[in-house]
Formats: structure tokens, sequence, C-alpha cells
């Protein structure tokens, strides 16, 4: 039917069938600021202004629109410069988002804004919880919110007409930032009781007052203090254009003619395909293609995007003739819309032959256990065994645990149990494919790994790598799920099967049901100690649910032990030869497969490590961060597991450079008020509510930077004609600002500002080579790539400039290009004078020696220097129920030098955020059938914006040697400490020691129990 819609003061009208949604008739429209989260009004993303009120259009039929004004992302602000023509420029929201850093990804942002839009035109002035309130309808998993509220509050302030003061410099805090009086119980100078001021928003003087803090505390190295672009809190340099909801994703796209592709997912855990007739669907009108085990060529692959080779078995087909979890791939359809290729789904015939399923792994390891992967061509790498259903195994011996622990007075064991959690990107796996003109096969894609997916492509498509071409636009999130091959081969197989471009997306229960997650594990523990709390061995043992494939399944659980077990060596001699063991089995079960998720395996690993280190502190009446740090490892010392393993490929000891964990400590203590807390019986108890209990607790992580010897990045540099450049890079900036922290080591080298360095990532046609975004390898090994290729491109400038600025000096006098120094757009000599870059571009492209002024480089770390942590947390436990409410996070954190403290920050925000998660709610669970029990982000719960507790982030800088500007990664390492610093704070809270996150209220309450019992 045609209908009427009124979208931005613009009457549209639209052919729009019965049942259309109102976000599928906008995006349609070209309306591509309404984003696609989910199909069932949980996430925001899709919000639009109807009447000025938000509305989730998702869940809103086409129809219902009529009669109402819309307004979109579109019509609320356009780039200030646009040649001739004046704009009114950004809103004050959008300028707001995006000189806070508020914008991660992006893919949320256009529903923020227009959220907080409703709540600006309707209170000039809210208070820090309204803004919380007004964003809670948009789900958020990368910001942590801090900077969306802050943004919110600026922009209220700017159109109140008050002043707010730019945002600049570094907060340093060389001696530790002492506790906020209210984080001590109240007090003198303390904040307004009702949530109102604590401190300043990060700017100096008056501004916008809220709790949190916007820009992180910084105790500044002093290499960083002559440095002009690196250090600073750029803006990201994708920010504008994502704030004005701008078609950057890859679903942002209509080639004409566009197939919507819909996969068949299997209803049974496993189970023989014994007949498939598709006959029916095919005969269905609209649908132009129906693909089955049959139709394809059985190439067996790795969906893991690893380098080469890829460390784990062979063991998946784009489709087989067996399923393996509820959920498996039976067939692919294209049709003309989503609703036909729905209607085609239902009429393929499929019989089959049940198999008897595993979900247990434990039992699946058993002799005379059901083979998940009978297929003769798997093929092993290392140590699996598909007869034992047994993905990969791991044995690693540090020194000797025996004889460390026939040494100790002490021992400890333990046994504990993490879940399986999901990724959940707000915005989901989608591909577009098509060929394009010269018969080369177009691979559109939301995917960490480009470089990678092409070439594990390649075969599987039955394509050479030349034929293929892969396009990263902007991604809406990843945290490790798009580093997997995921649904590419299906769109790709069917743009065979059909010639015509398809899209396939992933609907939010299909990123639940076949999307990857993080391995669940069972940890056995078993420490020895001194009386005095020296470590003598340590052992960890792992028990892995890698679910039906084995992606990912050595190199997750290998971090599991390496990046956890490496940070306790001992005291006294055993620093120097430490005592641990690691062996894990990692398990075929028919649950849906595991795979990549942020911090890779370490965050199960610290779980187990630091309740454990907690439990035997107490036991040993020791301080808990007195008796880690006497155990943790230095500056100075071998990594301990780089002697011994190395994802199965040739172990190269390393040394650690530099930590800083014992400071990260100390000031995490100040700021949280540890000593006025810890072990204070008055501070544990909330007057008037004797069935409250507060309790305090921490841990201490490490992570790594990068692969050594594997993984490598690429980067190339040109110099345009008024002297800006184009960075090249195949990194993928997943939203974590990745680009625009590369963009600032070039343009600190280069001597220009941020924005004279257009960044472009990544296309496997025109970008160098990158192994993509994971192993929080990004600014450190593609960062190194970037400042080569600039360092490249700026001695072909001092060498240019050098000979310009020659003509001026008398004959025989001679610069020397090495002593040519670039800064603020310029190139000067030693004795001040100076030329212009735009003058040096236009004398090499146009007049004298004519060249292409340009660099392309790469890097290969021989190291992976770690970042340290010291995390903090506090909760307060309802004992009669067991609910916790964590009230506070604090995180200090050695990651070298911060080079763009906005990014940083809201990195580690992002990354508690969604470990706060892991440790209080999320938990993927399945019936006895193996049928996932969530299935939506009603049922998973991730945190709103008017959820989350208090946050505080600093940074403590050292500069680390191996990196130009001396840093070290970020990303991850959030991720480790929340959980076990939250369990820890609620054994402080009530004596309840849950083993097993996430911590619920019934396992708090049980708990609980066992302890009266
Ligand atoms: S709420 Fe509409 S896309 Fe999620
Ligand atoms: S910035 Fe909010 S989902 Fe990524």
């Amino acid at each position: 039917m045609m209908i009427s819609l009124l979208v931005n003061d613009r009457i549209f009208e639209v052919e729009s069938p019965a049942g259309e949604s109102l976000l599928s008739v906008l995006r349609r429209l070209g309306f591509f600021g309404v984003k696609h989260g989910c199909e069932t009004g949980e996430c925001g993303a899709c919000a639009v202004l109807m009447d000025g009120k938000t509305v989730n259009s998702c869940v809103m039929l086409a129809a219902q629109a009529v009669g109402h004004a819309l307004q979109t992302i579109e019509s609320v602000g356009a780039h200030p410069e646009q040649g001739w023509k004046i704009t009114p420029g950004l809103h004050p929201l959008q300028q707001a988002f995006v000189e806070t850093g508020a914008v991660q990804c992006g893919f949320c942002t256009p529903a923020q804004i227009l959220a907080a839009k409703e709540l600006l035109d309707r209170n000039p002035n809210p208070s820090e919880e309204e803004a919380r309130q007004a964003l809670a309808g948009v789900l958020c998993r990368c910001t942590g919110y801090i900077k969306p509220v802050q943004a919110v509050l600026r922009a209220a302030a700017v159109l109140r007409g008050e002043a707010v003061e730019p945002l600049e410099g570094r907060l340093s805090g060389d001696e530790g930032i002492p506790a906020p009086a209210d984080w001590l119980g109240g007090g003198e100078g303390g904040p307004e009781p009702d949530g109102g001021p604590l401190a300043p928003a990060g700017l100096p003087g008056r501004a916008v007052q809220t709790r949190t803090r916007l820009l992180p505390h910084i105790t500044v190295t002093p290499e960083t203090e002559t440095w002009s672009s690196v250090g600073r809190p750029e803006k990201k340099v994708d920010a504008v254009k994502l704030v004005q909801g701008k078609p950057a994703f890859t679903a942002d796209v209509e080639p004409r003619g566009m197939l919507v592709a819909k996969v068949l997912h299997s209803p049974v855990a496993h189970a023989r395909i014994v007949k498939i007739d598709a006959s029916r669907a095919l005969q269905l009108p609209g649908v132009a293609a129906v693909l089955t085990w049959k139709d394809l060529p059985r190439v067996i692959y790795s969906t893991a995007g690893q380098s080469d080779p890829i460390p784990g078995p062979l063991d998946s087909f784009s489709l087989d003739q067996k399923v393996r979890f509820v959920g498996d791939r039976v067939a692919f359809v294209a049709a003309e819309s989503e609703q036909i290729a729905n209607q085609a789904l239902e009429l393929i015939d499929v019989e089959y032959e049940p198999l008897p399923a595993l979900f247990d792994p434990a039992e699946a390891m058993l002799p005379g256990a059901p083979v998940l992967h009978d297929e003769p061509e798997y093929v092993n790498f290392a140590d699996s065994d598909p007869a034992r259903n047994l993905a990969a195994h791991i044995h690693i011996d540090i020194g000797d645990v025996e004889k460390g622990f026939a040494e100790a007075d002490q021992i400890f064991e333990g046994v504990y149990e993490v879940p399986k959690v999901h990724q959940a990107h707000i915005e989901p796996h989608v591909v577009v494919t098509y060929w394009d003109e010269d018969d080369r096969l177009v691979i559109r894609t939301s995917t960490q790994v480009p470089f990678h997916a092409r070439r594990i492509l390649a075969p599987v498509l039955g394509l050479p790598v030349k034929r293929i071409r892969v396009i990263k636009p902007r991604i809406g999130g990843g945290f490790g799920g798009k580093q997997e091959v995921l649904i590419e081969d299906v769109a790709a197989h069917l743009t065979i099967a059909t010639g015509r471009p398809v899209i396939y997306e992933y609907t939010r229960e299909e990123e639940f049901i076949a999307g990857r997650s993080r391995h669940p594990m069972r940890i056995w523990m078993k420490t020895g100690v001194k009386n005095d709390g020296t470590v003598t061995a340590n052992a960890m043992k792992a028990l892995t649910d890698t679910g039906a494939y084995g992606c990912h399944a050595l190199t997750v659980t290998g971090n599991t032990g390496h990046k956890s077990m490496a940070l306790y060596v001992g005291d006294g001699p055993y620093r120097k030869s430490p005592n641990i063991q690691f062996s894990a089995d990692i398990v075929y079960t028919n649950h849906p497969p595991a795979g990549a998720f942020r911090g890779y395996g370490v965050p199960q690993g610290y779980w187990a490590l630091d309740r454990h280190m907690e439990t035997i502190a107490r036991a040993l009446g020791l301080d808990p961060v007195e008796f880690r740090l006497k155990n943790a490892l230095r500056a100075g010392e071998l990594q301990p597991f780089s002697t011994a393993w190395s994802e199965g490929r040739e172990p190269r000891p390393e040394t650690i450079e530099t930590c800083a964990l014992e400071e990260c400590a100390r000031q995490g203590k100040a700021v949280i008020g540890w000593d006025q807390k810890y072990n204070n019986p008055a501070w544990h108890t909330v007057e008037g509510k004797p069935h409250l209990r507060r309790g305090i607790g921490t841990a201490m992580v490490m992570q790594g930077t990068a692969l050594p010897y594997l993984d490598m990045g690429g980067a190339s540099i040109k110099m345009n004609d008024d002297g800006s450049f184009n960075l090249l890079i195949g990194a993928t900036d997943l939203g974590t600002g990745s680009d625009t922290v590369l963009g600032q080591m070039a343009a600190e080298v280069l001597g220009v500002p941020l924005e004279d360095v257009i960044v472009y990532s990544s296309d496997t046609d025109f970008t160098p080579f990158d192994k993509g975004a994971y192993a929080s390898s990004t600014t450190y090994i593609s960062g190194t790539a970037a400042v080569k290729a600039a360092e490249q491109a700026a001695e072909r400038i001092r060498r240019r400039a050098a000979k310009m600025l020659q003509a001026g000096l008398p004959s025989g006098a001679a610069i020397d290009w090495q002593e040519i120094r670039l800064a603020d757009r310029r190139a000067f000599a030693p004795d001040g004078r100076s030329v212009s870059l735009a003058e040096v571009a236009h004398n090499a492209l146009h007049h004298e020696d004519q060249e292409q002024i340009m660099g392309v480089a790469s890097y290969v770390s021989p190291t992976s220097p770690p970042p340290f942590a010291a995390q903090f947390a506090e909760v307060t436990v309802d004992i009669e129920t067991g609910q916790v409410v964590v009230d506070r996070l604090v995180m200090a954190l050695d990651s070298g030098v911060i080079v763009n403290p906005l990014t940083a920050s809201g990195q580690v925000e992002g990354g508690m955020a969604q470990a706060l998660g892991y440790a209080v709610c999320e938990e993927m669970r399945y019936d006895e059938q193996g049928a996932a029990r969530e299935v939506d982000l009603t049922d998973y719960h991730i945190f709103q914006a008017d959820e989350m507790p208090e946050m505080h982030t600093l940074f403590i800088e050292i500069f680390e040697p191996t990196h130009p500007f001396g840093v070290k990664s970020v990303a991850e390492i959030p991720m480790n400490g929340v959980a076990p610093a939250v369990g820890n704070a609620v054994l402080d809270a009530c004596g309840a020691a849950v083993n097993e996150n996430p911590i619920t209220p019934e396992r708090v309450w049980q708990s609980l129990k066992k302890e009266i019992a």
C-alpha cells in the first residue's frame, strides 16, 4: 500500500507492504542514521523522534507513523564546512558528543543524540541522573556511558548559553588522587547527597558538574611533555560523520537488485541430514537461490580470523551433511525481500537422523562418547584429537611445581567456574557481496580481520585471492565476535549462485544462537605458599567447552594460563625460578561454538586465579594488596611463559621492560579509600539497614600487547598538494579509536595537526596488509608501522626542505637535512627560517625533481610488553536476598604512554562496563536439548546508562622503550579484573565465597546458607 510519511519536514510517498516496520521504510528511504540492532525494541538503536518523543522504529509499523512528524539524525545538524555554503553546523549535542569522546563505534550514537534531544527540548537543565535515564533506552556496548552522559550535560550547558571550557591537556596526579569525601562515607567537602556534583567533569574550573569524570587522571611520563598531538585528547577522526548518522556502516548501502539472504538453522543439537529438498522453496515467487550441502564444494577450513597457519584444527564447512548444535547451518536462501526469504526457509524439507548429543566437556572426553567430528577431511593442529572430541590440549611446565609444593608451608586448592557470555555488539554481523565490473567479488563486511577473511575465503569460494576484495567500513562494535569469518561465505556463495548483490545480516536471535561467545571453563587451582606469603608453586588446570567447532580453541585457553598465571612468580629465590604449571583440555560439545571475546581467555584465568589469591591472603591473615604485590612480576624479570609456550610455535624469552603495578595499586587504593575501608567494621555496615553489608575488593591483572614474531601491521602515507597526508592502514578500528591514535602518531612525526592526516582503513585492494584488530595489537604494531611510514615521508620532506632553504644561504653554506625540524605545518632550518609543508609539497609535485612524497612500512614485534592494572570494586550486598549492587569501580593502569586520554579512558570505561556484566549478570544457558535460553537483549541483560556504578580511571604512565611513543595496550585489560574484584568485595562484605560467576543473588544466597550451616 502507498503511505505518506513526514520525515524531517519533507513528505515521502512510499509503497510499503502491510506489516513493514517503520525502521525498514526509513532505511529504504535512505535514512541510514536509523540503525538495526534487534527486532524487538530492546536496544534502541533504531530510535527516531515522533512528534518530539523517542520511539523505537523497529517495533512500529510504518503505517502507524502516518500523520505524525518524524525526525531522524539526518536533520539534527550538518558538517559546518561545506565550501561556499553557510550551514548552521553541528547541533550542540552532536558537537558535545564529538568533543567528549562519547562516540566509540558510533552505532548507537544517532539514537543517543535523539534521546538526549528529547530530554533537552523539555528540560534544559537536567541532572546527571536525568541524563542517564534519558539514555537508558539506548544500549551502548562500547562506552560505559560516562562520556555520553557528560556530552548531554555539556550540550545542555551550551544550549543554556553557558561557557564550557575546551578539553585540552592532561590531568596529572603524580602523588595519587585521594578518595572523594563521600566515597569514604560522607564528610566535609563531599558532594550533595542527592547524587549531585562530586567532581568537575574533567574540566578545570567551572563547567558541567557531574559525579563522573570525563578525562582520566594521568601520572605523566616526562617523555610526553614536548609532544603536540600524541598525549592530547584529540577528537576522533570519524566522530563528525558518526554524530550525523552518515552511511558509514556495512549495511548503509543498497546496490540495485540486492537480494536478502537468510539461513536455515538446525533445530537439533546433533544429527545427520539424511534428506534435504529445496524444491518447494525454489518455487516460491521471489526466491532467487537455495543452497544446501549438495550444492557447494566440500572445502574444510577454520572460521577463526588468525594469521597463517591458523593455530587450530580445520573442522568447518560452509554447509555440511551433519549439524552439530542448535543453530548450526542447514541451508542458505536468497530472495527479493526478507519476508520472502523467511517464507522460503519454512518450505525447505529436511529429514534429520538424530545423534546423541554432548553438553558436558568432561563426558565428551570419556571413552565411547559420540564423536562430533568424524569427517575424513578434518585437519589436526598440534594435539587436537577428534576421536576423543579434543579440539586442543595444552601442557606447560615452568620450573617444578611438585618441588614447589613440597617446599610450601600450606597448600590451597579450589575449583572455579566461568560461564559462556556473549559479545553483544550493537551492530549485528552483516555483509554485502557483489561482483564488480571486473568480475571480482567484493565483500563489504563488518569484520575485524579483512585480510585474514580474504585469505580464508578464497579456497572456500573457489576464487584466487586476487579476485576478492574485502572492504571494511565502520564497524558497530566487535569485541572479538567479528574476528571470525562467520557470515561472509553465506552471502558470497549466494552472489556466486545468482550473480546478484546479496546482503546477509544476523537477527539478534541469530547472534545468540549462531554467533560466537566467550569460552566457558571449569578451572582447578593448586597453590603452595610459605607462611610469610611467598608463593612457592602455582598450578592451574582448565577444562574448556569450545562448542561444536574449534575456532580459537587452542589460543584462547592458552591465554588463560599465559597471561594470568604469569603474574604471580613468587618472591625471593622463586622470582628467578618460578614453579608454574598450566594444563588444559579444550573439548568439543554440541553447544554453539565459542570464539574470540575481548580479553581472549584471560578474564577466565583471572576469575580463578584472583579469587584463589584472595582466599589465600585471608587464610594467612595478610593484606590482599600486599600479598599480591609481594609475589607479582616486576620489571627486569622474564615473562615466565615466554620461556615455555608460544601458541604452538617456538617460545622466545621476553624480559618485562616496564611495570608500574605497585604505583597502580598505591593510587588505586587512594582513590577508592582502601585504607579507610578495609578491615573497618563500621564502614561495612549501613546505618538503619541491618540487612545491608558493604565490601571492598581488589584484583591485580596483566595482559599482552600483540603477538610477537607473528602478527604484522602495515601502513602507507602520501603527501598532498596542500601539505596534508593520506594515511592508509589495514588496521581495523572497530570503535576503539585506533584510526585516531595512529593518525596522532603520524601527525606527531610529520609536525602537522591531526586534522591534516586523513586516515583510511581498510580495504584489501588499497591499504597495506594488517593482521586486523585483535590481541591488543593495533596501537603497538600498526602504530609502529604508521610511525615508520611517517618517518620515511618526513625524511623526504626534510631533504627537500633543506634544498629549498639552501637557496637563501650564502654560497658554500650547507644545511644538513637531518637538522630540519618539522612542526606547525612547517619545516624549520636550525637558523629559524622555514618553508611550509604546502610549499614543500608543491615543489615536489609540480616544480623540481618531481616525486610523490610517501612512505610505506610494516612492523612485526619481537616482544609483547604487558600492561598491568590494579582493579578495585566496592559493593553493597543484601544478605537477606543475596542481591549485589556494585557501587564503585576504580581501575589504575600501566598501559605505557597514553596517546589519547579520551579514547583510552573510553576503552577502560567501556571494558569495565562489559566486565561488570560478566561479574554479576551475563550468562548464556541452554536447555536439555541444547537450545539457547537467552536469545534476546531482554533475557541477556547488558548494563544500561541508569544502572552503572561510579567508575574512575587512572593511568600511570611509563615510557615503554620497545615502542617509538612508549605505548602498551589498553583495550583488553579492563575485562580482566572487575569480576574477581567484585567477587572479592562480596566475600569482604558478607563472607559469601562465590566461586562461580556471574555472582547472581541466588549464588550469593546459597553461599551464605552454606556459611551459616
Ligand atoms: S530497539 Fe529497534 S533496533 Fe533494537
Ligand atoms: S558507541 Fe555505543 S554501541 Fe558503540
